[in-house]
């Protein structure tokens, strides 16, 4: 967290229960080193106590465009400001901040800077996947704001779903991604591949996988925020920052067609999807019925895409493969890395608590041609994707050093 020292950070406070979160995220800001001057919304009072993020704050709280001894608060704000980090950020700040109303201290000063914003949303899941927040969130992402995505898991009332605040961990990651401005891919084209493929039996029926696709998404902002032009070869609809190229599949072959349009040009290839093994030799074309009797299902196996890539790859390219294991970790992702002709795999235990499919976080072992091995505990799916994206990088400086 060096990025942080000696930077304005206007942190903005807006009312929701997850306001509770965001005194952890002051708390470490400021431990780091940053100026945090807090705004809080009228309703963010509800559940934070102002002498709370006073007393933890650098900076002087602001809570309103009227009560402050300057009379143009906002605009002092927004111009000191090196970001402006908003959490819990609410369906009305939201939409306030989109549609330039100005009728706060909050969204005053979020539309009189031209710093980076970085949004962290919190809401319960039927408001967060209403369509004007998800209109308003994408008409942000296109103007360059940096939303950190909401997890899934306990809303407030015991509900679960998706809209739970980002753990205080990824936004101070997200911070300070935004002030160290590590450009360590700039001008590089990185493909990656996200989500299970969906193999079809009839016209409703598919063979599919458990992977969200959320670790190949993380790989991917977090490469876009590098400076890399990222192509994600995805199964799976999840909104991405604006710059990232998206080419919507579904089966292994069409991810396979997909990839072979990028593949050459690429400086690295990320295969993060998990692909189908086998699929039906026949797809039949109407819906099977249950009148038909229980049909026999004939499977042959789908093309192997990253063996492929391994065994056409340029010399200046680094593949990178994911292996699923519930067993025999290490060795069995070594013996993939060796047959598909990698550069690097990340191994990750599936049948551990937390780890791997549909979950927020993960926990790797990153290993290298070259015999190195690392290991990532379990973090959040962004924290994986940097350690990756920094192997690579690091396979990368490693050529260039003279043999
Ligand atoms: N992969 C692929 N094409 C396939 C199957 C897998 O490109 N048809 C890629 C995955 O995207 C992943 C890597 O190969 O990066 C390893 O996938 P995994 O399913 O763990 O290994 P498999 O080679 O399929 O072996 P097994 O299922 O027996 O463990």
């Amino acid at each position: 967290m060096e990025s942080v020292q000696g930077k304005n950070i206007v942190l903005g406070i807006s009312g929701g229960i997850a306001a509770y979160k965001s005194i952890e995220v002051l708390r470490r800001l400021v431990d780091a080193g940053a100026h945090v001057a807090p705004i809080m919304t009228a309703d963010a009072h509800r559940f934070v106590g102002p002498v709370t993020i006073s007393a933890l704050a650098s900076e002087p709280l602001h809570t309103s465009l009227w009560d402050d001894t300057s009379p143009i608060p906002h605009t002092r704000l927004g111009q000191n400001a090196d970001v402006i980090v908003v959490a819990p950020a609410t369906a009305r700040v939201i939409a306030a901040f989109a549609m330039g109303l100005s009728d706060d201290l909050l969204v005053a000063t979020l539309i009189a800077t031209r710093a980076p914003v970085v949004l962290c949303p919190a809401m319960h899941t039927e408001m967060w996947e209403h369509p004007s927040v998800v209109d308003n969130i994408a008409l942000l992402r296109s103007r360059g704001v940096i939303i950190v995505e909401p997890q899934s898991g306990r809303l407030a009332g015991g509900d679960i779903g998706t809209g739970r605040l980002a753990d205080p961990e990824t936004i101070l990651q997200a911070i300070d991604q935004v002030l160290s401005n590590n450009k360590d891919l700039a001008g590089q084209h990185v493909v990656i591949t996200a989500g299970g493929t969906r193999e079809p039996i009839d016209a409703v029926r598919v063979i599919a996988n458990r992977s969200s696709g959320k670790q190949g998404y993380a790989i991917a902002e977090d490469a876009h925020s590098r400076g890399a032009h990222v192509t994600l070869i995805s199964t799976v609809d999840i909104p991405v920052s604006s710059g990232i190229s998206v080419v919507n599949v579904e089966t292994a072959q069409q991810m396979q067609d997909a990839i072979a349009h990028v593949a050459n040009s690429a400086d690295v290839v990320i295969m993060a999807a998990a692909v189908a093994d086998f699929r039906p030799v026949l797809s039949v074309e109407g819906k099977i019925k249950k009148d038909q009797g229980i049909p026999a299902i004939t499977l042959e196996p789908t093309p192997d895409i990253l063996a492929h890539l391994g065994s056409t790859k340029p010399a200046h390219q680094v593949l990178v493969g994911f292996a699923a294991e519930t067993a025999n970790l290490v060795d069995n992702a070594r013996g993939k890395l060796e047959r598909k002709n990698l550069d690097l795999i990340v191994a990750n235990d599936v049948s551990a608590p937390g780890v791997g499919f549909t979950h927020d976080t993960n926990a790797v072992t990153i290993l290298s041609a070259s015999g190195e091995m690392k290991s990532v505990a379990l973090a959040n799916k962004r924290t994986i994707a940097t350690a990756v994206l920094d192997s690579v990088v690091k396979v990368q400086s490693a050529r260039r050093l003279p043999s």
